[in-house]
């Protein structure tokens, strides 16, 4: 038996910058605390044998096998390319442990490929960038699951450092880490509804934004301009998702230049307006989700937002830390299908 190597992957929160990842915009997501392990032992066959103490029964798969729309897909896909990427030479036994709730938007599946893909490199000895492994992990969501999401969730999970968020130029892939603040906590908090990137509703706005990306004859929509979005004639839907591509950029950017000051009612602010811009202009929200944020903001948070791709999930509230307790403590009792998640700072 091939020696068993092992590789780590967190969760991630986007701060701000959302569905700008495939518009050639900025994200700002942060590594958060809880993560997944993969245990790894190369097999010479094709078999894909993988247990998980937080999903369900082991599976046994083979590296032919197409996507059936379980939770061992990502493994078949992300040893698929290990393969193509000649870093493994078949199959292998995989052994995951992850403390990242699945559907709440929090990159379960781009931290187990990433993971996987780590890990294969060190079975290896040595291999791709981490950027690379990034893009690789993109691939097998995009190519082998038929999800297509875009590139900040592969980036964040296998690059960004506890303490800092990644401000992260998706159309460049280039990136600066930027310290979160000491005095505030960005608070993970699940809305109890969940949600998947398959279920159709995240790919109707990647064709919606698609439309305006070919009416403007551009692939970098957040790249536009605000008047010349506001001044186009094109289909009413297209021109809502282009106007929040383009305004939610321009947060980003506010909200890195509040964190580098350390203003972080600046920051609360282009939070507050980015949900307002979800809300409305792209439309991914929920009532529940808009309930819980404004409960978060009324409790005292800075700002706050739904964060990640939308439809359920997860919110996002930068909060004093010395008040956190009890503001968490009062938005729980508010919202008793909502629970905490995770909490990072600097
Ligand atoms: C999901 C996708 C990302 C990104 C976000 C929305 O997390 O995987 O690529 O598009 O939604 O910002």
């Amino acid at each position: 038996m091939a020696e068993m190597v092992t590789a780590a992957a967190p969760g991630r929160v986007n701060l701000i910058g959302e569905h700008t990842d495939y518009n050639g915009g900025m994200v700002l997501p942060a590594a958060l605390a809880v993560g997944l392990k993969v245990n790894l032992a190369p097999r010479s066959d094709s078999v894909v044998a993988v247990s998980s103490a937080g999903y369900d029964a082991p599976s046994i798969r083979d590296l032919e096998d197409e996507a059936v729309g379980d939770w061992a897909d990502p493994c078949v896909g992300a040893l698929r390319e290990a393969n193509s990427l000649g870093l493994l030479d078949g199959g292998a036994a995989l052994d995951v442990v992850s403390t990242i709730p699945e559907g709440s938007g929090l990159s379960s599946s781009a931290a187990l490929i990433v993971a996987i893909l780590k890990a294969a490199r060190e079975a290896n000895g040595n291999g791709p960038s981490d950027v690379d492994i990034a893009v690789a992990a993109r691939r097998v969501e995009n190519q082998y699951m038929g999800v297509p999401c875009g590139i900040m969730d592969q980036m964040a999970v296998a690059l960004a450092r506890p303490g800092t968020a990644m401000a992260l130029d998706t159309g460049k892939l280039e990136y600066a880490l930027v310290p979160l603040p000491q005095s505030h906590e960005m608070v993970v908090v699940h809305s109890g509804l969940t949600r998947k990137l398959t279920d159709g509703r995240y790919k109707a706005r990647k064709e919606e934004c698609d439309a305006a990306k070919r009416y403007f004859g551009t692939e970098d929509l957040c790249l536009l301009d605000w008047e010349t979005v506001k001044g186009a004639n094109l289909d009413a839907t297209a021109k809502k998702r282009a106007m929040h591509c383009v305004s939610e950029n321009v947060r980003v950017h506010a909200a890195i230049a509040a964190l580098d000051a350390g203003d972080m009612t600046a920051l609360g602010t282009a939070m507050n307006e980015s949900h307002e811009s979800m809300r409305d202009w792209f439309e991914m929200s929920l009532p529940q989700i808009d309930t819980l944020v404004a409960s978060a903001v009324e409790l005292g948070a800075a700002g706050a937002r739904l964060t990640g791709g939308g439809f359920g999930g997860c919110i996002v509230a930068c909060v004093e830390k010395t008040g956190r307790d009890a503001w968490l403590e009062a938005l729980l009792e508010k919202h008793p299908d909502a629970r905490f998640i995770d909490a990072v700072s600097g």
